[in-house]
């Protein structure tokens, strides 16, 4: 090739890396998959290999690349980076907007351009005709580092602006933060290499971005999205906020696509409400939202008070993290037997909810934690997940803190302990026998979604057992109507309502009866695809290891539980009884792989599903035969899309594919399945 074909290449293959790149992080829209993306950077390494003097920084492989720095070098912000001042509920709001129109002397209604507030760290980012030359952290306000290193291993960071237009000079500021997934994964990481868990997203990406060395930054699943603008020279920039952010996303900048504009307090709290709603569903985490004067003209003329304009306002939503006192903590036993400690706290007000329990999962994570009796802890709880000691405060260790000690008989029925090698899951050995174990095996067997007994609830199930009315499963078909009738809160009426409905789980299917039966590891779409597959009861516990293993989604743990467990006189006996007394299904026609009912489909499921996680829908279409892809294509057969779905939705409509909501696709596995 030529000098100049191969100068015409680069740029060429430098645009459309830069298209993907936009179309990827900014328009979260990809064209392409991944695959094609890594093929073009390849071929761009490859001709900067063979060229290196066509190498120029803001080429998309030069985003790491840098050596380690000693120290980050200061910035001084020419015009400085603020705070916010916070707002904690209505009336918060409604005296902002006051102050406003008393400062502004005019009733006039205002208009406020709503961001949510990402949890992250604040940077700014400095352009000079269109290219990367700087990057900051905000510092104390006034001066900050040089982290321009790191910035540039943020994949969704531009090195060269898109578009023109473009001041000679403009800073952009925004938020750099780690997706929840991201952290999840990276956590995980942490975890299997023995290396020291984060506490929250926000820390996280506070220390990745303050590596010396940029190519751990770069391992970091960093990402940047910007809320304000900073210095400008030689150009000029629209006058409100929002065509602000939207000629920074035609610059390819990430923007809060969350973004709204609003009128007056009112169109800001429907906002709050909306979001708040909204908040367990995205993708990264939101501590409140920003509420600003749209109009710059006016955000001049309101102007600063120390450090927080008087144009804005972050309006918190209620912490998801506080700290408490670890009053004691106790062992509960599971239905396996797995033993686990829980944290009694001091109540404390987190997350919007009053906590007072949190898991502490296992040994291995009290002592990770080194937590004592006494301590002060930092709780947090996010979303809808159950509440987690984050970290000991140390410095408040009180005198009297006792070490935690991990119990070495069962603390229910006094039995045997076990630890099996390489499990963090300590386990009492006595089966049934231990009372624990069997309370929670009968509330599973009665569960929604296993035998499905209505209004035999938790607390009746505890003293049915404790009054030794029941002992195992079957005893529960012989309840008499007297013997529930005379426990305490029961009536008459009550008691005939939990015979009506242990009557009426009688009915009931395979999957159903299988799952109920409590087998480790045997969750309810396991029990559904072996239900399927074997058609019987009678051979499933018939079955061999082997055999088992012949069905989808079914591993070597799972299917030597299966067989222990049918292996035992007890449980067959038990199984024998419950038939005895009506418990009954009907069998199960087997269909080879090419009879089965959506066999040549493919379907991709996307968002949250109320009923069921994404890997039980996914294993209840594979059982139909189904195929079920991660991305949207022209093969899709179907889209099912809860809340939350982004992308795969837009282009599922885009290429007319047929879309479900969750009630829908409920309605269309009934018709299949048995
Ligand atoms: S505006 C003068 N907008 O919140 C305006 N800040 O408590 C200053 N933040 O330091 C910032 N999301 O780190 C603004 N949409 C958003 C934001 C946001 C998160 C952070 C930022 C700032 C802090 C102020």
């Amino acid at each position: 090739m030529v000098a100049d074909e191969i100068t015409q290449e680069t740029n060429k293959l430098r645009e459309e890396i830069e298209t993907h790149n936009y179309r990827y992080y900014v328009l979260d829209d990809p064209q392409v998959p991944d695959a094609e993306y890594d093929r073009l950077m390849n071929r761009l390494k490859e001709i900067e290999g063979a060229h290196p003097e066509l190498i120029v920084p803001s080429s998309p492989t030069q985003r790491v690349g840098a050596k380690p720095v000693d120290d980050f070098e200061t910035v001084k912000h020419e015009i400085p980076m603020l705070s916010l001042d916070n707002a904690f509920g209505e009336q918060d709001m409604v005296d902002f907007e006051k102050r406003i129109k008393d400062r502004l002397k005019s009733d006039a209604e205002l208009e406020f351009c709503c961001e949510p507030k990402l949890d992250g760290l604040a940077i700014s980012l400095m352009y000079e005709n269109g290219e990367l030359v700087r990057g900051a952290t905000r510092g104390d306000g006034a001066v900050g580092e040089d982290i321009t290193l790191n910035a540039r291993t943020i994949s969704n960071v531009p090195l060269k602006l898109r578009a023109s237009g473009w001041p000679q000079l403009v800073e952009v500021r925004g938020e750099v933060y780690m997706p929840k997934a991201g952290f999840e994964k990276l956590n995980k990481q942490q975890a299997e290499k023995g290396e020291k868990l984060f506490v929250n997203p926000r820390n996280a990406a506070a220390g990745a971005l303050r590596q010396k060395d940029p190519s751990l930054t770069a391992k970091r699943p960093l990402q940047f999205c910007c809320y304000s603008l900073g210095l400008v020279q030689n150009g000029e920039m629209p006058d409100t906020q929002i065509e602000i952010l939207n000629t920074f996303k035609s610059w390819g900048l990430k923007t809060n696509p969350d973004t709204q504009v609003v009128k007056g307090v009112d169109g800001c709290l429907d906002y709050y409400s909306q979001m708040e709603q909204k908040r367990n569903q995205l993708d990264y985490e939101i501590d409140g939202l920003v509420f600003k004067i749209n109009s710059l003209a006016l955000q001049q003329e309101l102007g600063f008070v120390s450090r927080a304009p008087r144009w804005a306002i972050a309006h918190k939503f209620p912490a998801q993290e506080e700290m408490t006192i670890l009053e004691k903590v106790e062992f509960q036993v599971g239905r396996t037997g797995a033993i686990t400690p829980v944290a009694r706290l001091k109540p404390v007000f987190v997350g919007g909810v009053t906590v007072s329990n949190a898991t502490l999962h296992n040994s291995d994570e009290i002592a990770r934690l080194g937590v004592m009796e006494g301590d002060t802890v930092v709780i947090r709880r996010a979303g809808d997940v159950i509440p987690q000691i984050v970290k000991v405060i140390e410095e408040k260790r009180p005198d009297d803190a006792s070490e935690i000690k991990f119990p070495d008989a069962c603390p229910v029925c006094d039995s045997a302990v076990e630890r099996v090698e390489g499990e963090a899951v300590v386990r009492c050995t006595a089966g049934l026998f231990c009372e624990a174990q069997r309370k929670e095996g009968i509330k599973h067997f009665v569960s929604r979604k296993a035998m499905d007994i209505e209004g035999l609830g938790e607390k009746l199930i505890d003293v049915l057992v404790d009054q030794k009315l029941i002992t195992k499963l079957s005893d529960l078909y012989k309840l008499e109507k007297d013997q529930l009738a005379n426990l305490e809160r029961m009536a008459e009426k009550s008691a005939q309502n939990v015979l009506d409905a242990l009557e009426k789980s009688k009915q009931t299917t395979l999957p159903k009866f299988l799952y109920a039966l409590g087998i480790r590891e045997v969750g309810e779409a396991t029990a559904r695809n072996i239900a399927n597959h074997f058609g019987s009861l009678t051979d499933i516990a018939n079955a061999t290891e082997e055999q088992l293993l012949q069905v989808d989604d079914v591993g070597p743990v799972a299917s030597r539980h299966l067989v222990n467990f049918f292996s035992e006189r007890h449980n067959r006996d038990e199984i024998n009884e419950l038939n005895a007394l009506g418990i009954q299904w009907p069998t199960i026609e087997v269909k080879q792989d090419s009879e089965l009912p959506l066999k040549d489909q493919t379907w991709v499921v996307t968002g949250k599903l109320e009923t069921m996680g994404r890997d039980d829908a996914k294993a209840r279409l594979q059982a139909l035969g189904a195929k079920v892809a991660g991305s949207v294509s022209k093969k899709t057969t179907y889209l099912v899309a809860g809340p939350g779905a982004g992308s795969k939705l837009t282009k599922a409509t885009e290429l007319g594919i047929e879309v479900m909501d969750e009630q829908v696709f409920l309605d269309r596995l009934a018709q299949y399945e048995p």
